[in-house]
């Protein structure tokens, strides 16, 4: 049994998608969000900022001495989780492992597309993982560099024209390859499930990865004997840049009305 929190870290919103799942399947844990909301988006950049960044993100987190950090960010997964994991000495869960995992486990076919950050896709650590847990597999993967703006800016609903037309080009050629399961290789794409899923079609699953995380990350920790005993965990979030707004955001993203104290931090001090 271990009282501390869980830290958990996006470049920005995206990752309230996995914060959303921890609170459903591990409602007594203290989680500490932090969203990099002022150097968002990371899937544009480059692996060495990145992965500077990524440390300055857990070096914060590190200061509620948590005991697990959850990334939940497709591109500081793909990009930067084995330097996170040999310099610190706690469990760190990112979403490529688990997305690759669910992916082989559930595709029929054996065609798998990939949808991710420039970042992500540049990596190839979504590929590698899947053709290390099953070289059979086809991997069609796809950079979608506009979806994580438009879902900052709050467009991301089906019938909304702009993500349709963005949506349809973007995964053209996932539906010409025939997939029959699709990795939302980045926490800000289940938002844009629905519209997603309208395209692509009834007989394609989509991978939540933030959800897979999240999952994983409860199953190592129970497994360890690491959660806490009490029956109702508290939130506390934090951003880098203005914390107006961030309560309306959140919500979307939590899909319910956010509680919980909002500050805002200098991460470069970090
Ligand atoms: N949620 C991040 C990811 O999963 C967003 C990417 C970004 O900051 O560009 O990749």
């Amino acid at each position: 049994m271990d009282q501390r929190p869980i830290g958990v870290f996006d470049s920005g919103l995206g990752g309230l998608t996995a914060l959303r799942e921890l609170r459903k399947i591990l409602p007594g844990e203290d989680l500490v969000y932090f969203g990099d909301t002022g150097r968002v988006p990371y899937g544009t950049k480059s692996r060495e900022i990145i992965l500077r960044y990524a440390r300055q993100d857990v070096a914060f987190l590190r200061t509620f001495d948590p005991k697990a950090i959850v990334v939940a960010c497709g591109t500081v997964s793909a990009n930067a989780l084995t330097e996170l994991t040999a310099e610190n000495d706690l469990p760190i869960f990112g979403v490529v492992g688990a997305a690759a995992q669910a992916a082989v486990e559930q595709t029929q076919n054996g065609q798998v597309g990939l949808i991710g950050t420039s970042a992500s896709i540049r990596s190839g650590a979504y590929e590698r993982e899947m053709a290390r847990l099953n070289s059979a597999v086809t991997v069609t993967a796809r950079a979608c560099p506009l979806f994580v703006p438009l879902v900052e800016n709050g467009r991301f609903r089906s019938g909304d024209r702009v993500v349709e037309l963005v949506a349809r080009e973007y995964l053209q050629p996932l539906q010409d390859a025939g997939v029959d399961t699709l990795v939302l290789g980045c926490t800000h794409y289940p938002l844009l499930a629905k519209a997603i899923g309208e395209l692509m079609g009834p007989g394609v699953r989509l991978i939540d990865t933030g959800a897979v995380c999240a999952d994983n990350a409860a199953k190592v920790l129970e497994e360890k004997d690491m959660l806490a005993s009490r029956e109702k965990g508290a939130c506390r979030y934090f951003v880098s840049d203005s914390t107006e707004d961030f309560a309306r955001l959140a919500s979307i993203f939590l899909g319910e009305h956010m509680e919980g104290d909002v500050d805002r931090v200098d991460i470069e001090r970090y």
